[in-house]
């Protein structure tokens, strides 16, 4: 089946004040930028400003658009662990709907120090779920109807796949990284908040995403800038670790759908049909830096086996049936094409990328080898 992607402002219809948390990250910046581009909301965008977080992207947007900051686009600096803070930040943004993304997000950093993920991912998301309880309860009659909580989470709460076999919304749970684990009992918070308190909610379950203004620590930007710099590229263990990539601007487009045309209490898997092993990942991205940026040619020489992350999950892969199939989500982008384009704004964009770590005090090395504290 094969649907025209309905506009962001069709979609949100009445909906006029969005709540986005995590707005300065990677996917949330992506959300964000969405909304202000094409529709007419205010966009309350409440991020702890940590160390992934930047409003470069979005900054650009509003320069597009001649807005000024504070207007349409309403930073709120807020950590999910303040519940006061949260609630105050839930009461001023009065939202229509709320699209929750922050969390911490890194399996790596999960592994070197877990407690993060804990507080922000488990206490963070409960703070919230309280938080837009008490306000769906001041709401008035048709403005409580239309309301919804999207909570955006991640394949890796279903744990690792053989070769065979796809994740769906009836898999069992059986997250088995502390990230995973994190986003799994955030999963379960809200569904029991909506079983047990009647909150309305939708969730998302997306595969590895993937495109610009990602912070250099995922793998497509550190293979590529570490390419681009003639450095060794480290693929873990054998390389043979499939992941289903999706383009960003894709899962956008399926989040707007679920928010706004999903049905209460249900979720929706999302996943673009990219497998790839992560070794065929960095071979491409190898191969387009020898004709764009040939001065390390053959950047293949680069790739270089490092130690396994500890209890690295195996394969993911999503069947996106129902998602296509009630609310017409196709992916638009495929992982050829998706892959180019992203590695050619990281090699353009190589200046944000060095800012952008400095901030974070990261020098590119290896994240989480488990090693004692
Ligand atoms: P990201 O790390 O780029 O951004 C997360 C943002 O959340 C950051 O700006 C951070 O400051 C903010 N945040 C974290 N803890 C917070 C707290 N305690 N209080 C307030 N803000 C906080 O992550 P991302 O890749 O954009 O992922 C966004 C969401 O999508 C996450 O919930 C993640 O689990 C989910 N997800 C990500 C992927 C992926 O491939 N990146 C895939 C599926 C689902
Ligand atoms: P990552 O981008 O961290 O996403 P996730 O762990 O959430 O899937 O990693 C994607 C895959 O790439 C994963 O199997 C680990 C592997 N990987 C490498 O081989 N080298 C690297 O430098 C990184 C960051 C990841």
């Amino acid at each position: 089946m094969s649907q025209t992607m309905p506009s962001t402002a069709d979609l949100l219809g009445n909906r006029r004040r969005i709540l986005v948390t995590g707005g300065a990250g990677f996917i949330g910046g992506a959300v964000v930028r969405r909304l202000l581009r094409d529709s007419d909301a205010t966009v309350f965008n409440l991020d702890k400003m940590g160390y992934a977080s930047d409003l470069t992207s979005i900054q650009e947007v509003l320069a597009e658009q001649g807005e000024a900051d504070g207007v349409r686009h309403r930073l709120q600096c807020v950590d999910l662990k303040d519940a006061e803070a949260v609630d105050a930040a839930v009461r001023e943004a009065n939202p229509d709907l709320v699209m929750h993304l922050a969390a911490e997000s890194h399996v790596d950093r999960s592994i070197s120090g877990p407690g993060e993920f804990i507080s922000s991912n488990i206490t963070g998301t409960y703070n919230l779920l309280q938080a837009v309880r008490s306000h769906v309860e001041r709401l008035s009659e048709a403005r409580a109807a239309a309301f919804r909580l999207h909570h955006i989470s991640t394949d890796e709460v279903f744990g690792s796949l053989g070769a065979e076999g796809r994740f769906s919304e009836t898999t069992p749970y059986d997250p088995r990284s502390p990230y995973s684990a994190s986003k799994a009992a955030s999963d379960h918070l809200v569904q029991a908040w909506h079983h047990t308190f009647g909150l309305p909610v939708v969730l998302t379950n997306c595969s590895n995403n993937y495109g610009p203004w990602q912070f250099p620590e995922k793998l497509i930007p550190v293979v590529t800038l570490k390419a681009a710099a003639g450095e060794p590229i480290p693929l873990y263990g054998d390389g043979l670790n499939v992941r289903d990539w999706l383009y960003v601007e894709d899962h956008v487009d399926a989040l707007l759908l679920a928010a706004c045309r999903g049905q209460s209490g249900r979720s929706y898997c999302v996943g673009g049909h990219g497998e790839k092993t992560n070794k065929e990942v960095v071979t491409t991205i190898c191969n387009q830096l020898d004709q764009h940026h040939p001065n390390n040619a053959p950047h293949a020489h680069l790739i270089t086996r490092v130690i396994d992350r500890p209890g690295h999950d195996r394969r993911y892969a999503i069947d996106p049936t129902r998602i296509t199939e009630e609310l017409g989500w196709q992916p638009r982008h495929n992982v050829e094409q998706g892959l180019a384009a992203t590695v050619a704004w990281y090699l353009q964009h190589q200046d944000w990328c060095s800012k952008v770590r400095d901030q974070a005090n990261y020098d590119g090395g290896r994240l989480g080898l488990n090693r004692p504290q």
